[in-house]
C-alpha cells in the first residue's frame, strides 16, 4: 500500500539529524534510525529493521565519511558506503518505495575548472570516492528510478564541521589557516532539508543530482567568511585573518583529495524551479542562529 512515511538512515549523522528534525516540525512522517539501530555493516540486522514498518522513501545518509579511514579500512568502506546500498535499495524495491542514497562531490578527480554537472565523468582518486561512487552504481542497478543526490562540504547546526572548528580556533589561538589550493561547494544541512523535499514524492527523477549551495569557494575564502560573520555578529575572536595553507603542506591527509570539485546544482534548479541560495547566505544564517547563538 503506497504510503508517504520517509524513513532516513544515518539519524544520528549531520545531514541526517537535520533532515529528520526539518521534515518532522513541518508535520511530514518521518522516522529516523540512527546507527544503534540500523548498522549498514549487518545486512541481516538491516532487513529485520526495516522489514518491520512501511514507508514510501527512504533517504540515506548514513556512510563512512572518514576519508582518510576509507584508505586503510577498505572492507569496512565498501560495506557500508557500497554493499549496503544494494541492500538498501533491494529492501526499498521489494517495498515498492524510491531509495535516495546521498553521495559525495569526491567522485570526481577535481581535474576540471568549471562546476562539475551530473553527465561529467566520475573518476573517484581515494577509496572514499571509489566507494561512494560503487554505492551510487548498486542504487542504479537495483532501480533507474532510485535517485543518488551528491553534497559536498556539509554543514549544520547537528555536528561540527570545518565552519564551527575555524571559530573555534579564532576564538581561542591568534592565529589561524586553511587550505586555499581547493574548491567546492559549501552545502547546508537546513537549506539541503528543503532542496530534497521534492524529490521525495512530487519529482520522481531518477540517476544522479548534484545539490549544494550557490557559488563556490577554496576552504581558505570559506573560513574567512566564517571569521567575518562571527565578528559581525559580536563573537570576541582573537584571529580575524584566515591565513593560506596549501594541500601538500597537510601530511597528516592519508588520502589524496581533489583540488576542485565546485558542483553546479542549475539540474536541481531546471527540475523544481528553486535557485539554492549563495554559500555566503547560508554562511552567515548558521553563524548568526546558531555559533554565534551558542557563544
Ligand atoms: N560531511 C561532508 O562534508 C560531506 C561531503 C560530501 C558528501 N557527504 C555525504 O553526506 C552524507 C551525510 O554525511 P554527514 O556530513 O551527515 O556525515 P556524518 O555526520 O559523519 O554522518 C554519517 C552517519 O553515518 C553513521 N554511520 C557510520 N557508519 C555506519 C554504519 N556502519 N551503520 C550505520 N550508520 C553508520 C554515522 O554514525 P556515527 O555517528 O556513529 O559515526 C553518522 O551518524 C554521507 O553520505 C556523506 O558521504 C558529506
Amino acid at each position: 500500500m503506497p504510503t508517504s512515511r520517509i524513513i532516513v538512515t544515518g539519524a544520528g549523522g549531520r545531514l541526517g539529524a537535520a533532515l529528520v528534525r526539518e521534515w518532522k516540525s513541518a508535520g511530514m512522517d518521518v522516522l529516523g534510525f540512527a546507527r544503534q539501530e540500523l548498522d549498514l555493516a549487518q545486512p541481516e540486522q538491516m532487513r529485520r529493521a526495516l522489514d518491520a514498518v512501511n514507508f514510501g522513501v527512504l533517504v540515506n545518509c548514513a556512510a563512512q565519511t572518514n576519508v582518510d579511514r576509507c584508505e586503510t579500512e577498505r572492507d569496512e568502506a565498501m560495506q557500508v558506503n557500497a554493499h549496503a546500498v544494494r541492500t538498501l535499495a533491494e529492501i526499498c524495491k521489494a517495498k515498492g518505495a524510491r531509495c535516495i542514497q546521498i553521495s559525495t562531490d569526491y567522485v570526481f578527480d577535481g581535474a576540471k575548472s568549471t562546476p562539475y554537472t551530473e553527465e561529467d565523468a566520475a573518476v573517484p582518486i581515494s577509496h572514499y570516492g571509489e566507494s561512494k561512487r560503487a554505492g551510487e552504481l548498486a542504487l542504479l542497478d537495483v532501480s533507474e528510478k532510485n535517485l543518488a543526490v551528491r553534497v559536498s562540504w556539509v554543514f549544520g547546526p547537528d555536528r561540527p564541521s570545518f565552519v564551527d572548528g575555524m571559530v573555534k580556533n579564532a576564538l581561542n589561538q591568534e592565529s589561524v589557516a586553511a587550505i586555499a589550493d581547493k574548491i567546492a561547494v559549501p552545502t547546508y544541512t537546513l537549506d539541503a532539508a528543503q532542496l530534497l523535499k521534492p524529490f521525495l514524492f512530487d519529482v520522481p527523477a531518477g540517476g544522479v543530482l548534484h545539490l549544494c549551495n550557490g557559488g563556490s569557494c577554496t576552504w581558505q575564502e570559506y573560513g574567512q567568511h566564517a571569521l567575518d560573520c562571527a565578528v559581525e555578529a559580536g563573537m570576541p575572536l582573537k584571529a580575524r585573518i584566515v591565513g593560506p595553507l596549501r594541500m601538500a603542506d597537510l601530511k597528516a591527509f592519508i588520502a589524496k583529495r581533489p583540488p576542485n570539485t565546485a558542483m553546479s546544482p542549475a539540474e536541481l534548479t531546471r527540475l523544481t524551479g528553486v535557485k539554492p541560495r549563495d554559500w555566503r547566505e547560508a554562511v552567515r544564517e548558521y553563524i548568526t542562529r546558531h555559533v554565534a547563538a551558542r557563544g
